[in-house]
């Protein structure tokens, strides 16, 4: 997989591709992240790529013209399974949006700054407009990062215990049990004897009920 990312903050983004599991999964090939500074397609003397907003109001908006270079220029390379713009009135991100994501082949993720993108830019390149939640970040860069990294930890492979990205809360709309390590006891406070008895099955059973039991408590709204 190939994730194209287009930002006027580049360094944001670049010390978070550049650790983690994230970091990994490139080394190894499974996924190729490119960063793009919008500013390098900017004619601008001052490399600027946002203008005041016709109608007056407050706020700045990113221009058109430096985006549609960039977007075709990487168009011209490749065709993208989807153009995403990372913006607060977007499609609210969740694990389904990530797992369908994760069998592109193909993605350009725009990051939003400022008061947003020129309406264009949406209708003519997006064709699909991503929310993380119902706040308002001051850019586009920590949304894409999310998904990025919720997308490239599904890629097989990625994770070295493959079955662990199919536990996740989530997964299956259930959120995950309680999970415990060493000691068994702490201070008196004993884990599950369940855990301790080697019945796998057994274990499986009393997982999926503290994973319903829980998702009851917390997130009724999963369970449908
Ligand atoms: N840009 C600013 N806030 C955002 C959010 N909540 N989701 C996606 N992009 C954003």
């Amino acid at each position: 997989m190939r994730i194209d990312i287009i930002t006027c903050l580049p360094k944001l983004l670049d010390s978070f591709f550049a650790h983690s599991i994230v970091q990994r999964a490139q080394q190894s090939q499974q996924v190729e992240v490119v960063i793009h500074d919008l500013r390098d397609y900017s004619t601008d003397k001052h490399k600027r790529v946002d203008d005041y907003m016709f109608g007056g109001g407050a706020g700045m908006v990113m221009q058109i013209e430096p985006i549609a270079r960039c977007i075709r220029a990487l168009q011209a390379e490749r065709s993208y399974d989807d153009i995403i713009y990372m913006t607060p009135d977007g499609d609210r991100f969740d694990q389904r949006t990530a797992n369908r994501l994760s069998l592109a082949k193909n993605l350009l993720i725009l990051c939003g700054h400022y008061k947003g993108v020129d309406e264009r830019v949406r209708e003519l390149f997006i064709t699909k407009e991503i929310s993380i939640g119902d706040y308002v970040l001051t850019g586009g860069e920590l949304p894409a990062a999310v998904v990025a990294d919720s997308i490239i930890r599904l890629i097989p492979g990625v994770i070295s215990d493959e079955t662990s990205a199919l536990t996740d809360s989530f997964q299956d709309d259930l959120l995950s049990p309680p999970v415990y390590t060493r000691p068994a006891d702490f201070e008196g406070h004993a884990i599950p004897e369940i855990l301790l008895s080697g019945h796998e099955a057994k274990i499986n059973e009393w997982r999926f009920e503290k994973a319903v039991e829980r998702t009851k408590a917390r997130r009724p709204d999963l369970l449908g």
